[in-house]
């Protein structure tokens, strides 16, 4: 295992993928911003904190809340952030009776405020950390069900605020050609999201994920790729 000094961002850190991460981090040797609503009872990030005194920080971040990243930003304010993982994220529907008639407005609204807002604001924040990086990389927790390629009549409001995650990571690779943006499609993963019957544990999505930004360049950008590094369609 490659051991780097990077310090990574992570929104939604405190379970699940997030938490996979911040754990897959660590252990490489890297410096983590664990970001997440209730650090006050975040237990299992706390036991990493305990474990990973110098490397691991557990920050309060709500993706929803404009008033979290410019406290957080602050804190930062001129520390190199070599990679920003856009993670948070929220599944609104119930897997069964989808369709356009159970798209409830609110819940479009609260997904495209966390899936899609959220990370435009971490981008918004902490562009200027990445700049400072010799290597910065956006990776934005992406889906399948983001992808119009495969589109699907039901889950409307997930999959309309996955595609509009993917978009953003489309804009903003062409708006900065220094920082590496890309949407990752994790697996279906065996989180609270993901549900019992998912393929993969944590600990191998997470070992998938930090294996294909360990090899991003910087002519990946602006793409949309699977755990295994295979280009996806849109
Ligand atoms: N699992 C899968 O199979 C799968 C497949 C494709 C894509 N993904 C994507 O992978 C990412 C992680 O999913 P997961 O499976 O780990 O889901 P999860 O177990 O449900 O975890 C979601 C995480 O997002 C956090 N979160 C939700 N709203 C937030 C907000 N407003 N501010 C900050 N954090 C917030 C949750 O925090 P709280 O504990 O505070 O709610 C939790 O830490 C998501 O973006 C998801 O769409 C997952």
């Amino acid at each position: 295992m490659n051991v780097t000094n990077d310090l990574v961002l992570i929104t939604g850190a405190n379970r699940g993928i997030g938490l996979g991460l911040v754990s897959g981090y660590l252990r490489k040797g890297c410096r983590v911003i664990a970001s997440c609503r209730h650090p006050e009872s975040a237990q299992n990030l706390k036991e990493l904190a305990y474990q990973y005194p110098a490397a691991l920080n557990i920050e309060q971040l709500d993706v929803k809340k404009i008033t979290d990243f410019q406290s957080l930003a602050r804190k930062y304010h001129q520390i190199p952030i070599d990679i920003l993982i856009n993670n948070a994220g929220i599944f609104p529907e119930n897997h069964a009776g989808t369709g356009i008639t159970a798209a409830d407005p609110q819940q479009m609204l609260a997904a495209f405020e966390t899936n899609a807002l959220g990370a435009l604001m971490a981008i918004q924040h902490f562009q200027d950390n990445l700049l400072k990086s010799s290597n910065p990389r956006i990776i934005n927790m992406s889906s399948q069900m983001g992808a119009l390629s495969a589109a699907k009549g039901s889950c409307y409001s997930y999959r309309m605020s996955k595609v509009a995650l993917n978009m953003l990571t489309k804009c903003f690779a062409e708006e900065n050609k220094k920082i590496i943006t890309i949407a990752l499609r994790p697996g279906w993963v065996k989180t609270k999201m993901g549900g019992i019957n998912a393929i993969l544990n944590v600990d191998v999505s997470v070992e998938m994920i930090m294996k294909v930004i360990e090899n991003l360049k910087i002519v990946d950008s602006g793409q949309f790729f699977d755990n295994e590094k295979n280009l996806c369609n849109w």
